[in-house]
């Protein structure tokens, strides 16, 4: 939800900028800016749309500025035009800002500003922020009659009294006109990293702006600015004390975010999965001793094999993932579990009993109304665990302990291997939890095994991408679709449809397949395809019978079997068949040929896949 990036060294920034956008343009894609500062003026370029947009408007200028800031923008607070895009200045074009987040008391603000003779030009609350930094830059003493500094440090200053008077969520990068030698960044719920490279230094929204420069970074905590000057950089609080803060190694690395040959990164990261389960399962699976080692959640342990209910809580696919680790822990470790939606679970008043114990799944780490299930859980005194991707976000550190993906990078705006790996963390935290309460050590082996061939059956899914690119292909043009599955399978057809509609906008609806008698079969013809999952599973029977159900009224099936399977062949007009495992497991080979669905179903109908209109990766607003 916007990108935001800021150079501060030797080399001119401007390529570096447009790089590092490029980099994060899977956070929002509604416009894009630059802003310069050159011989103490700003030098602003802004486009709608894409970072190539603006790639074509700075075509043939080769500005030698050695600073400047950049930002990609999904739109909150005004139309996504030029005018509204970021960079902001200040009205007296001192102040120049990057922002991601949004300023809830901006309208205030702005009310104030203008009283106060600030002039605005955008709809946006960031506009706001660089009008307060500016109206304090310029005035000898703050609201408190505090005298302000003066020369550079008055700018730091001026900061730090507008954002005391902001309420919102920031990540921002600001310069300062008179400043030619001082960057500075500040964090309050949206992401923030310094990346601290040889003479030179980034911020940056992630690492993967910066991975290229450095691999060396400070992660912001809430709360924290960081100064950057010709002398290094210092780290403060808003309120102006020193907080000293550690460099850490930045997991990622390059060829992790190229696309390596692939079309898109939704593709390279279907194709990714195999590789990406194995890590994820590395050294966590024991399969000599019969049990699983999640090192991240060990002390929690014990707590968690007595707890006397489990609530899951996510946004999206993360959500789908929580719908299937319902089904893993309360069949294989007999524990009652409850799936609930964080933005609802956020403003519920949940009770929370003792014993009770929540897990919150988010592949970014990130999202809004996930980072605050998180604090209104932890609030209330229960233990919260998570289980995310990205090493070091807000989730990850709130939360009291968790499991990471190991995934690498995500950055198709489609979830893809996020999601079979939170499949692949829950079903081994759910194993473990059966074997400590009650499963024999024959059913937790089995299992064991099971999870082991996982990677290796999706492999083979992988290979009928041309036959599924087929199926695709012969029902594109349909406008609306249906995903139906059952018991472990049924947050399978969620995710199923949610994929078809989020990237080739199509309309879908996943349901739980005995429910479509209860109306949605009213929809049924043959214009409509229905995708069934049908793998040989305890309910086998009876999701033959809701397929009969559709054929009768003319409806055209899409059938995910189990390979060798022969009794299913007439109830299918398309058949994917996909490996056998254990019906718990089952989600993560079920979903890899929804992924393939929708993937080529939206590249052949033209879509920009990796960038889907409206959308943005990390959800960063409520
Ligand atoms: C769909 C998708 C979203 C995310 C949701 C939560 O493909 O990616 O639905 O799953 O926005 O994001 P995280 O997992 O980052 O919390």
């Amino acid at each position: 939800m916007c990108g935001i990036v800021a150079y501060f060294g030797n080399k001119p920034a401007q390529p570096i900028l447009i790089e590092g956008l490029k980099r994060l343009e899977y956070r929002g894609y509604d416009s894009a800016g630059i802003a310069l500062l050159e011989n103490g003026t700003f030098q602003v370029t802004k486009s709608p749309g894409r970072i190539s947009n603006l790639e074509e408007m700075l075509a043939g200028r080769h500005s030698p500025a050695t600073l400047g800031i950049g930002h990609t923008r999904w739109a909150t607070h005004g139309r996504p035009n030029q005018v509204n895009a970021h960079p902001h200045v200040d009205c007296t074009g001192k102040i120049a800002v990057v922002h991601n987040g949004i300023i809830e008391n901006y309208a205030t603000l702005k009310k104030w500003l203008l009283k106060e003779g600030c002039t605005f030009l955008s709809e946006t609350d960031t506009e706001v922020v660089a009008n307060l930094i500016g109206y304090f830059y310029q005035r000898n003493q703050n609201r408190n009659g505090q005298l302000a500094p003066h020369g550079c440090n008055r700018f730091e200053w001026a900061v730090q009294q507008a954002l005391s008077e902001i309420y919102g969520t920031y990540g921002l990068a600001i310069l300062c006109a008179d400043c030619p030698n001082v960057l500075i960044g500040a964090k309050k719920g949206s992401p923030l990293i310094l990346g601290v490279g040889k003479n030179e230094f980034l911020i940056a929204s992630d690492a993967a702006a910066i991975v290229k420069h450095t691999t060396q970074a400070i992660y912001l905590a809430d709360g924290e600015m960081v100064i950057v000057d010709s002398g290094g950089f210092q780290t403060k609080t808003l309120s102006n004390e020193q907080v000293q803060k550690e460099l850490k190694e930045i997991e990622i690395s390059l060829d992790q975010i190229e696309l390596e040959g692939f079309r898109h990164y939704m593709e390279k990261e279907i194709a990714e999965q195999p590789t990406a389960l194995e890590t994820c399962l590395n050294g966590r699976v024991d399969l000599k001793n019969g049990r699983i080692i999640l090192g991240g959640i060990s002390n929690y342990l014990r707590e968690l094999t007595r707890a006397k209910r489990i609530i899951l809580t996510a946004c999206g696919t993360a959500w789908h993932a929580a719908l299937v680790g319902e089904f893993l822990f309360e069949q294989l470790a007999r524990i009652p579990a409850e799936v609930e939606y964080a933005s609802e679970f956020r403003y519920r008043n949940p009770i929370l009993e003792e014993g009770t114990v929540v897990i919150a799944i988010s592949q970014s780490g990130e999202t809004a109304d996930t980072l605050a299930a998180v604090e209104q859980a932890k609030e209330r005194g229960a233990l919260v665990l998570g289980i995310v991707n990205v090493v070091g976000s807000s989730i990850a550190r709130l939360t009291d302990a968790g499991v990471y993906l190991r995934v690498g990078p995500e950055i198709g705006v489609a979830s893809t291997k996020a999601f079979t790996a939170q499949v692949a963390v829950l079903a081994m935290l759910a194993i473990e939890l059966g074997r400590r309460r009650h499963l024999s050590t024959d059913t937790v082996q089995n299992l064991l095994q099971e999870l082991t061939s996982i990677p290796q059956k999706i492999k083979r899914i992988l290979r009928q991408s041309e036959a599924i690119r087929q199926i695709a292909d012969a029902n594109k043009d349909r406008e609306n679709w249906l995903f139906l599955g059952r018991g472990f399978n049924y947050p399978v057809a969620l995710e199923g449809a949610l994929k078809l509609k989020e990237i080739s906008y199509i309309h879908a609806e996943g349901l739980p397949a005995a429910e479509m008698k209860h109306g949605p079969i009213a929809l049924i013809t043959d214009k409509m395809p229905a995708v069934f999952i049908a793998t040989r599973c305890s309910q086998y029977e009876k999701i033959i019978g809701n397929i009969e159900e559709v054929r009768a009224r003319g409806g055209k099936t899409i059938v995910v079997a189990t390979e060798g399977d022969e009794q299913i062949k007439p109830y299918a007009d398309y058949l994917i068949p996909i490996p056998e495992t254990c019906e718990p497991l089952q989600p993560m080979l079920t979903v890899v040929p929804l992924q393939m669905l929708a993937y080529h179903a939206a590249v052949l109908r033209g879509h920009d896949v990796d960038k889907p209109r409206n959308l943005a990766k990390s959800v960063t607003v409520e």
